[in-house]
């Protein structure tokens, strides 16, 4: 049987349990795999590309044949200069898979020797993506176990003033702040 090289591509802003699953899974089919990030000028990421870089390197430290890299124009182009000849996209739910068949379509379209392959991560993470991620850390909420842990303690290092404040409304709340108004708090704290 022929050994594949394949290439995982995706903006990973920031990478999901999700993402690792699929990374997990593609790494005990493939004999290699290159995750490829997707430098893009157009949109403006959460997380810088060396973040996102290093995250996934540390993220797949334990993968022997993974391999993180970046790349940017057509991911076809890119995926024929690693040699690889497999792509592999991850599919949660039928939402997605219109916006995948028409993106498999045109790559093959553009690179007919290039296969894609699709893999369904864990259903725990059926309804995770980076764009909610993004959603539910911008307004202070709880991502732990939808991401690794890493990725949840830069998630909180980028948004401190979010989580402090939304931990603080919490801790009012709940009637913990003893009595005290939270501008109070922040005030004494400080002197
Ligand atoms: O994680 P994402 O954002 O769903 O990944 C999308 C990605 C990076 C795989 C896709 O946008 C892509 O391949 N972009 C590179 C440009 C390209 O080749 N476009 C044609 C796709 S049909």
């Amino acid at each position: 049987m022929n050994k594949v090289s394949a290439l995982y591509p995706g903006s990973f802003d920031p990478p999901t349990n999700g993402h690792l699953d699929l990374i997990e899974r593609g790494a005990k089919i493939f004999e290699e795999l290159v995750v490829g990030i997707l430098r893009n000028s157009e949109k403006i990421p959460m997380f810088s590309l060396a973040e996102r870089f290093e995250m996934l390197k540390t993220l797949t430290a334990h993968l022997k044949n993974v391999r993180i890299e970046t790349f940017h124009g057509l991911m076809v182009e890119y995926a024929k200069s690693i040699e690889a000849t497999c792509v592999l996209r991850g599919i949660r739910a039928v939402s997605d898979y219109e916006y995948e068949l028409q993106m498999a379509l045109m790559n093959r379209k553009l690179e007919p020797t290039l296969e894609t392959v699709f893999m369904m991560p864990a259903d725990k993470y059926s309804y995770v993506s980076s764009r909610l991620v993004r959603e539910v850390a911008q307004a202070g909420g709880p991502v732990r176990g939808l991401v690794p842990e890493v990725v949840e303690q830069k998630l909180r290092e980028k948004l401190e003033p979010v989580y402090k404040f939304h931990d603080e409304m919490q801790q009012a709340s709940s009637g913990n702040s003893g009595g005290k108004e939270i501008s109070t708090k922040k005030r004494k704290k400080k002197s």
